[in-house]
Parts: C-alpha cells; structure tokens; sequence
C-alpha cells in the first residue's frame, strides 16, 4: 500500500507516485508548513512540470495534497514561490482572507515568461491571473533561460522583490502592487532557483547581512538596499552532493525567525513508483569563522523527535568501535553521531556496506572528495552528524560548519558493514540512535 513500498524513504518527504525535483513556494501560514514542488505527477521522469503540493504542522510529517498548479495553454509550471498579501497590494482578498499567490516561470518551448496565481483557501486550489505573463525577458536578455521568480515583501521600502535566474545570474524587480514589476539589478555568477534573505550574524538581531543563494547552494553575503545586492565576499558553499535546488521557507512567525531550508535530495529512489525525494529540513545561520561569517546548516529541531538514543561511548579505538557498530549493521535506517581523533596527518573515516560515508583526507583538505576551505583544515579532530535512511545518506560536519548528503548505494552482497578506518585513530566519541519512520 501508500507508503510502504521497500525503498520508500521512512523520514524524508517523497510523493505517492511520478517525479520530484525543486522545492517550491515554502511558506508558513496558519500553523501550516507549505511545501510545493516540481512534480510530474504521471511518471517516474521530469515530464510534464506541475507544481505537487505537501503540508506539514512540524516539517517531519507530511500529507500530500491534489495538484496545486497544473499545465495551461501558456506552458508547464517551473520553479517559485508564495507569499500572504496581507496588505492587498494586488486586490486578490476577500474579506478577511489574504491571498496566497504563488509565482512561477511558464515553460514553453519558445521562451521562460514569470505569472502568478493566488488562493484564498490556504494553498488547495489556485486560480490564474488573467492577465499573465507579468514578466518576458527573453528578449532583453537574448536567453531562454529567464526563470524561478523568488518574491518577498521589503518592509523598508514597503514594496515587493523578485529575484529572478536571468541568463548568467540574479537580477532584481520590485513592485507594488505584484502586477507591475520594474527591473532594478543584476548579480553575474549564479544559476537557477535564487533565493534572498537576510540573516543574524551569530544569532545578534542588530547585526545582520544579507545571504544571496544558487541552486547549486553557492553564496554570497552581503548588502541589500531594496533594489540591489552588493555582495561582499567571493563565493561559497556549505554543502555539496545530491542537494539542488534549495528554498526556505518564508512567512514565518515573529516568535519563530528561524531561517529553514529544505533540498531537492537527487537520488533515485530505484524500482519505485515515485523518483526522488526531499532532504531534512536544516536551519541556516549565519556564524563567525576565522574567515569571515560563513552559513551552517544543522537539521531543525523538530527532527530530534524522529531519534532515539540507543548507547554512547566515548575513546574507543577502531577495533572496540568496529566491535560496538555491529548491533546496527542490520538497520535500515539509523543515525550515528561521531567525534574522531587522527594520530597522523592522514585520513581516516567510517564506511557502510564498503561506501566510504565519512572521508576525511587531512593532508589533501578534502571531506568525501570535496575540496574543503584548508583553513578549516587544521584539526586532528573531525565530529561528523550521520543520518542514513533507506536510500539516503546526509552528514554534518563540525556541527553544521560544511555538509553533504548522498545516494545510499544498494548492495548485492554486503559483505563489511560499518566499519572506522584509519591508521591508529581514536574514537573519541560515538553515539548511536534508532530512527522512526514518518509514514502511518
Ligand atoms: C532547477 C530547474 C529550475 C526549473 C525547474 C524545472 O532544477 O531547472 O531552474 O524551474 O528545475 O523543473
């Protein structure tokens, strides 16, 4: 039945059936997280570009929704978002009751133009603006690739931003009443779903920058006036992998001004009905380095729930490790917390089935085969935060500081389980948890 099938993913989001990419339109509203999606709702391949529709109270357990926004004569439905014109700006409301309006990109084999649609019942059921497209730069831009509208309200300057993959980065449009969109900026050196927001430098409310965001989980930090984005660093990353296409939601309540992101998690979900899946919700901050503010990304805390705890040791060698982790060599699905101590300047690290999961190369500055800041490299010490479901794999590395998340490869015959290697290295400390499954 629904949800039960061998691979399904047991606590990450996937759809009952068809195909997944981009997370789209995250927004909080009335005590619901929205999650939309790029979805082909038909088969197991990208086909057919509807937006799927997911609600959630704590961003863990997830009830699919009917498809919210479907293919029309202008195209199928690309990425975007929503946001709630509280203030109707764009005369959508009726009585008490914002509108939702989504944005999105029209896809046609032409060109990439921006519309928008609007609810007034919380996301189910959407009704086109009858005058779209609001946007069509194809030809200013001499490029197809115009798309992934990311529309929020900037309170300073009381109006409302877009940010839009326009050929070779982020251009910027504001608007006042959401029908009429001026262009004001253009970022070069960024590639499709962008995102923009500002952020807390360590967790301090009246020090903040702002974060300007690639699908392929590039950064920059920043300024922003309301019209234009003036980075100041080069560019970054603070996770790697599967993980595309990323959004976060907005709309959230004063009380909670977490900044939570959720990943289109690429991995083929192999001899299922449905292809793809979402990855654990993280929430992103903003922290001090020894290089200058850098974003980490930890899974929220609502994930906590999903974990029990079954032991912890601490200085163990690999043998005593190897001994310990054999209890959950059979488990499908478990999470492995672990802190490890070098006695060289080498690499050392834990594999699952013979897949190296943790990899940590001191002397080349590589974590999993990617290249990471040598500056950070400077520890004999590694703490790695291990989620593995069925299909799955995501680690976080020194409490959020760099991630990356991966296929977890099916095995014919399983032969070593999980095993610690390295030469002479110390298991300082390891921390084993069961994990539940979302789905009833
Ligand atoms: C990113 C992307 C977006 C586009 C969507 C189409 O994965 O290519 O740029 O809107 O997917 O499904």
């Amino acid at each position: 039945s629904l949800y039960k099938e061998k691979n399904r993913p047991q606590y990450h989001f996937s759809t009952r059936r068809g195909w997944i990419n981009d997370p789209n339109g995250m927004i909080f509203y009335e005590g619901e997280y929205h999650l939309f999606y790029q979805h082909n709702p038909y088969e197991r391949e990208w086909e057919n570009m509807s937006w799927g529709h997911a609600v959630s109270k704590d961003m863990i357990h997830w009830e699919e929704l009917p498809t919210a926004l479907s293919p029309d004569s202008l195209g199928t439905m690309f990425s975007g978002s929503t946001v709630i014109d509280y203030e109707n700006t764009a005369g959508f409301n009726k009585g008490n009751v914002p509108a939702m309006v989504a944005f999105f990109t029209v896809d046609n084999p032409e060109k990439q133009i921006q519309c928008m649609a609007y609810s007034l019942d919380k996301g189910r059921t959407w009704t086109k603006y009858a005058k779209n497209p609001l946007i069509d730069s194809k030809a200013k831009w001499n490029s197809k690739d115009t798309r992934d509208p990311r529309v929020f309200w900037y309170k300073p300057g009381r109006h409302w931003v877009m940010v839009l993959n326009e050929r070779d980065g982020h251009s910027i449009y504001t608007s006042k009443n959401m029908r009429d969109w001026t262009y004001q900026s253009h970022l070069t050196g960024f590639w499709e779903c962008p995102d923009l927001f500002e952020l807390p430098v360590d967790g301090d409310k009246n020090k903040t920058k702002w974060v300007m965001y690639g699908a392929s989980t590039t950064y920059m930090i920043g300024t922003f006036d309301g019209k234009t984005f003036t980075p100041e660093s080069g560019k970054h990353s603070y996770t790697t992998g599967s993980i595309y296409a990323a959004q976060t939601f907005t709309n959230m309540p004063e009380s909670d001004p977490r900044r939570i992101q959720i990943g289109w998690g690429r991995i083929p979900q192999r001899g299922m009905p449905f292809n793809h899946m979402m990855l654990l919700p993280t929430e992103l901050q903003l922290r001090t380095t020894r290089n200058g503010p850098r974003l980490f990304s930890v899974p929220v805390k609502e994930t906590a729930q999903l974990f029990t705890p079954v032991q912890q040791w601490t200085s163990l060698d690999a043998t005593e490790a190897n001994e310990k982790l054999k209890a959950f060599d059979q488990l499908e699905r478990f999470r492995i917390k672990t802190t490890l101590k070098l006695s060289h300047a080498t690499s050392a690290g834990l594999s699952l089935m013979g897949q190296r999961i943790l990899d940590y190369d001191l002397n080349s500055n590589l974590v999993n085969g990617v290249f990471y800041s040598p500056e950070n490299m400077t520890s004999m010490e590694i703490s790695a935060d291990i989620y593995v479901d069925r299909t799955s794999i995501e680690v976080f590395i020194n409490g959020g500081e760099y991630s990356y998340s991966l296929e977890r490869k099916p095995v014919a015959n399983p032969k070593e389980n999980l095993q610690f290697w390295g030469n002479r290295i110390e298991v300082k400390e390891l921390q084993l948890y069961t994990a539940k499954s979302i789905w009833k």
